[in-house]
């Protein structure tokens, strides 16, 4: 259960500690934040709300325990990382429990969550043993006008300290996927979790620290984001900025310094179907792709664009697999549940209506009961309809019906986003051409969009983010190039 056994020491009565220094510690505040449990809409959790004081101390902690964990060998932190991934998957039960308690996440789904983090861990461990012990040594007559008198050995060495806030949908998985590249380059790292999803990261937190991670190297402080999310990302110690969420991402990156950013700040990815795609194939993705978790996923399918001929055929096959979809509470697995907040339940409420007084078709009758919301496809949608732009995060999929593949490609290139997309076709060739005509990060071919595997790049266009995830684009992108030049008084060539 969350909060007993191994992780006893990281609740205090009933709100949970705060972790910094190799501690658990609660705020000088004496304040707390409620995290509301999604589904029966009441309190389920309190946090520590950490004060700026707070935040400045973590930030002193991660600066000086960053310098001796840059001089710890690789080995030694891939093996630390290795016994964090063991730890969090042989504890899988409490983090799987708070993700359906504070997220709504299906029981079951919530443990697939925690065991993909885990194998994430050690890949990255791996990983970073692999493209981290390798440099680059160049010669310099290879370039115009030079004789070989300077030896150019290049490595890469990490940038400090990372910060890493990770969204509510995936706290723990997407927490990790910015954890373990930032350790394992040598960076320390401070972690600010999403309210919703909280107390899913400080028990992957305390996994880290079970591990013997050495103090102060990782932090997870929680709190009001109007209190100390400027404050953070503003903060002067922070080397590097690792985000996932919404729009807030855009202007964290306009009043970020002068520090890489990895962000990625959702999308609107669009599904066109060819005229000879399996149609069969192509609902089971919607299905898949636009209502796993309810579509609180930035990868979900939230626009389908299929050509007229098919459009009667593949949304009778839709509509007859969203009647099988179940809607009800996450501990019992159901494949809906409910959306995260009322207010996102709110948001969702407005496409949709917006779309029924514009003239959507409704295939089946809109329902909602507190913050869930039935599943519904709408069909006929236009683009003058506000859910043919936006991106509801929840169980509504529009469909747009196109007369050729240029208008599809157009809709999605319209687009503020830039994430993924996807093709369905049995003709190869046009797929590429569509790929490479579409302006997403990644465009799949007849599946739905996906972010896995966890180590595939995975990056956003436009205003999807920038700088690409995936566990070797992380490592790479939490390390700066050093270079050291010998410079030899006379060329020296080696003879045969
Ligand atoms: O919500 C954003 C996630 O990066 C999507 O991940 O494709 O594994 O669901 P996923």
């Amino acid at each position: 259960m969350a909060g007993t056994g191994l992780f006893a020491e990281i609740i205090d009565g009933e709100v949970y500690k705060y972790y910094a220094d190799g501690e658990w510690k609660t705020s000088s505040s004496g304040k707390s934040v409620a995290i509301i449990n999604p589904a029966t809409r009441k309190p389920q959790y309190k946090v520590q709300a950490c004060t700026q004081e707070e935040v400045n101390a973590v930030m002193e902690m991660a600066k000086s325990a960053q310098k001796s964990w840059a001089k710890t060998p690789l080995w030694k932190r891939a093996e630390l990382l290795h016994k964090a991934a063991a730890i969090l998957k042989d504890n899988k039960a409490p983090m799987a429990e708070s993700l359906v308690k504070e997220i709504a996440k299906p029981a079951k789904d919530s443990v697939t969550e925690v065991v993909r983090s885990g194998d994430l861990i050690s890949y990255c461990a791996e990983e970073g043993v692999r493209i981290l012990g390798e440099g680059k040594f160049l010669l310099s007559d290879s370039f115009p006008g030079n004789d070989r008198t300077k030896y150019c050995l290049t490595s890469k060495i990490p940038l400090g300290v990372v910060l890493a806030i990770p969204p509510f949908n995936y706290p723990v998985n997407l927490a990790v996927s910015k954890i373990a590249p930032a350790l394992i380059a040598g960076n320390s790292l401070v972690l600010k979790p999403p309210t919703q999803g909280a107390v899913s990261c400080l028990h992957m937190v305390h996994c880290f620290h079970l591990a013997g991670f050495p103090k102060g190297l990782i932090s997870c402080i929680t709190g009001k984001g109007s209190e100390i999310g400027d404050f953070l990302t503003m903060h002067p110690a922070v080397n590097c900025i690792s985000f996932t969420g919404g729009d807030t991402g855009i202007s964290i990156s306009k009043k970020a310094g002068m520090i890489p950013l990895q962000m990625e700040l959702g999308g609107k990815d669009a599904c066109i179907v060819l005229e000879d795609a399996d149609l069969d194939l192509v609902a089971s993705n919607i299905i898949k792709g636009g209502f796993s978790y309810s579509g609180q996923r930035c990868t979900a399918v939230k626009v389908v664009l299929v050509m007229e001929s098919v459009a009667d055929e593949l949304v009778e096959k839709v509509k007859a697999k969203v009647a099988k979809l179940t809607v009800g509470p996450p501990e019992d697995n159901s494949d809906i549940t409910a959306v995260v907040s009322e207010s996102s339940a709110n948001f969702i409420e407005g496409l949709v209506m917006d779309a029924k007084e514009k003239g959507a078709t409704f295939c089946q009758e809109y329902k909602r009961e507190g913050n869930l919301i039935w599943p519904l496809l709408l069909d006929n949608v236009r683009p003058d309809m506000r859910i043919a732009w936006e991106e509801p995060f929840g169980p509504v999929v529009p469909v747009l019906r196109i007369s050729s593949v240029e208008e599809g490609i157009n809709h999605c290139n319209a687009s503020n986003f830039g994430l993924q997309g996807c093709v369905f076709t049995k003709d190869i060739n046009k797929a590429i051409l569509i790929s490479d005509a579409m302006e997403t990060g990644t465009v799949q071919i007849n599946s739905a969009p996906a972010r896995g595997p966890d180590h595939f790049p995975f990056q956003g266009l436009k205003d999807s983010g920038i700088g690409s995830q995936g566990v070797t684009n992380s490592i790479n992108l939490m390390t700066k190039v050093k270079t050291t030049v010998i410079n030899l008084p006379t060329p020296s060539y080696s003879m045969g």
